[in-house]
């Protein structure tokens, strides 16, 4: 794996951590984390050793605290359409990586940060975490993606209330409003996670690679297309070896040996 100036990443076992380490300022996403990120997950998208991925951000305090609000000061039109063209390039990046990625969300996780959360697979959240969109504090709205992800995944109305007051939701709240799948007490974040990763790990890999594809595909689509996608997308999945060894494995009551192929 490539060396990152603004990520630490480990890999253990085909489970790989990815950590947005830039503390002291709350790993505030600037071009250099946003390029890397587009970077970083490219290239695990592509690693066959890596299974799943785990997004956390370094230190106590912070997640991810939002896009970098000194890097926009000065910026012209022209510079704020690259810093969104990265931004979305960097979400898609983790939307899109064929292996599942999932958000361990500590502390403040908040415009940019939220809006990398919601380009995750799903999201697990300490407790102690503050979510949300502050960027019309700001005098800006959302613009990595925030103001589509969030309203297709909780609604519009609930994602307007959202962005219009800047309010920051406890963990317990954003469960509540759908935006997390689970909250841990903060000593056992990543430990759950982990445990959630190693679980998915056991599955067969192109199955939950084609599943991941078709859920996001499909939930641009009306249902009609959607069900035509996935009526599309099963049956290339008998062509594996993966589905055979998964299928026999059950009739001979033993344990699947997936090998992603
Ligand atoms: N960008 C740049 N630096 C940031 C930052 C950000 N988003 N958030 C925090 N920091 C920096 C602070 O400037 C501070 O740096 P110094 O020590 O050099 O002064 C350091 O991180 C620690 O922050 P605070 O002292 O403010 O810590 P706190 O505990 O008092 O407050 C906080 C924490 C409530 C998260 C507060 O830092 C805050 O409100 N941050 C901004 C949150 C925000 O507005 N995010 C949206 C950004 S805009 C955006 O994301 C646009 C988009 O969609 C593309």
């Amino acid at each position: 794996m490539s060396e990152y100036e603004n990520l630490l990443i480990s890999i253990e076992d085909r489970l790989a951590t990815v950590k947005v380490n830039r503390p002291k300022a709350l790993n505030a996403l600037n071009g250099g984390v946003l390029a890397d990120l587009e970077q970083a997950f490219t290239e695990l998208d592509q690693k066959s050793e890596v299974g799943c991925i785990i997004l956390t951000g370094e230190g106590e305090k912070s997640f991810v605290a939002g896009a970098d609000i000194a890097a926009m000061k000065t910026m012209t039109v022209l510079d704020a359409q690259k810093f969104c063209d990265l931004g979305h390039r960097a979400m898609l990046a983790v939307e899109n990586c064929r292996k599942p990625v999932i958000a361990a969300v500590h502390g403040f996780c908040l415009g940019g940060g939220l809006e990398l959360a919601l380009a995750c697979d799903f999201i697990f959240a300490s407790g102690a975490s503050k979510l949300g969109l502050p960027e019309v504090n700001l005098g800006l709205f959302p613009g990595f993606g925030g103001t589509q992800r969030l309203s297709r995944l909780i609604g519009k109305n609930r994602a307007k209330e959202l962005i219009y007051t800047a309010r920051m939701l406890s963990a317990a709240e954003a469960f509540q409003w759908g935006i997390l799948n689970r909250v841990c007490e903060p000593s056992d974040l990543l430990s759950e996670v982990e445990a959630v990763a190693k679980d998915i790990l056991k599955k067969g890999p192109v199955a939950i690679s084609l599943a991941k594809e078709v859920v996001n595909r499909g939930t641009d689509l009306d249902l009609t297309s959607g069900l035509t996608l996935e009526k599309n997308s099963f049956p290339l999945i008998f062509a594996t070896q993966d589905c055979k060894e998964g299928v026999s494995a059950f009739l001979e009551k033993r344990k699947a040996q997936f090998k992603g192929n």
